[in-house]
């Protein structure tokens, strides 16, 4: 079959079994164009509760799935290839939480979105790099532990100067490896592009930045200014996106090291699985206890969003 006559059946065969597909902005760009619902995390997470379908397929890594599933017990819930992860959700065990909250029982735990459910289950409020700053600027603590992105909490911590940020040592293997070097090198090849980061990168490099945002952050501000070049500091797939989307710009990738692998694992083909033989494929399972205990932080973060 072509990629054409995939798409075409997997468009078909979702509107028959009833699925909404919902894509991260990272997943290859044939997958997203089947896609209900594509965009950030906090898109994701807000748009998947509108879902009028009894099943979601999410096409992205495992902890979105289980948000989309903690949102959503009502449905079925399915991670478009099974071994989907991201390295940065495993980082932290709830053990080593739950000792650092009783080493500093006064501090709100502030947790990325990218983490486990079994973590959540014992966090204050999540946040996404889109939601990251405002929602902690929000919150009535002023002393807060953030976890796990080191990255974006020292960049939330420099955006809200006022609160008592703890940070812990983790974050994104993919944006973390982003060096001072190679944003020297980029401006150098491309002296009038405007550099755009997303602040799971480096503080150095952030800190070089033109812009700091999300991935939808960073799209919109592309797309919204006057600039006709552009050097783009996160995942790869954003580059590409934009540069179908804006085709009268350049955009310029910050480093050929800004792929995400688990991103990337999701093929159309996982995706049209899934769709004829969902009795076989990678269902989120989620007792009603559990998905309550780690729902808080979640809504949490939906209302002061
Ligand atoms: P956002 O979708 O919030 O920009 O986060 C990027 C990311 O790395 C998702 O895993
Ligand atoms: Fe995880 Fe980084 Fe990949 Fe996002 S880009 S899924 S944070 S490894």
């Amino acid at each position: 079959m072509t990629i054409r006559e995939i798409q075409e059946r997997i468009l078909k065969l979702k509107e028959e079994k009833d699925f909404c597909i919902l894509a991260h902005s990272y997943i290859k760009r044939e997958v997203i164009e089947i896609a209900d619902i594509v965009g950030d995390s906090f898109k994701l997470s807000r748009d998947v509760c509108g879902a009028k379908q009894k099943n979601i397929l999410f096409c992205g890594v495992h902890f979105m799935a289980e948000t989309a599933k903690m949102l959503n017990m009502d449905k079925h819930v399915y991670l478009s290839n099974r071994i989907a992860g991201c390295p940065m959700a495993e980082q932290m065990e709830p053990e080593m939480l739950l000792y650092m909250k009783k080493q500093e029982p006064d501090r709100a735990v502030v947790a990325y979105i990218n983490t486990t459910a079994a973590l959540k289950a014992h966090c204050d409020v999540c946040v996404t790099s889109s939601s990251a700053v405002q929602i902690v600027k929000k919150m009535q603590a002023d002393k807060i532990l953030f976890i796990p992105d080191c990255n974006l909490g020292a960049y939330v911590k420099k955006s809200v100067p006022e609160k008592d940020i703890k940070l812990v040592q983790g974050g994104c293997p993919i944006h973390a490896s982003v060096t001072v070097e190679e944003v020297e090198a980029a401006k150098a090849a491309h002296p009038d592009a405007l550099l755009l980061v997303h602040p799971e990168c480096v503080p150095k490099v952030t800190e070089r930045a033109d812009y700091v945002g999300s991935t939808s952050g960073i799209i919109n501000y592309a797309k919204k200014s006057d600039a006709k070049q552009f050097i783009i500091g996160t995942e790869y797939e954003i580059a590409e996106t934009l540069q179908y989307e804006c085709p009268d710009k350049e955009f310029f990738v910050l480093s050929k090291k800004l792929v995400c692998p688990n991103m990337k694992l999701t093929t159309l083909v996982d995706v049209l699985n899934v769709l004829e033989h969902p009795e076989n494929a990678y269902e989120i399972e989620m007792s009603e206890e559990e998905a309550a205990a780690s729902r808080k932080c979640i809504d949490e973060m939906l209302r002061l969003g």
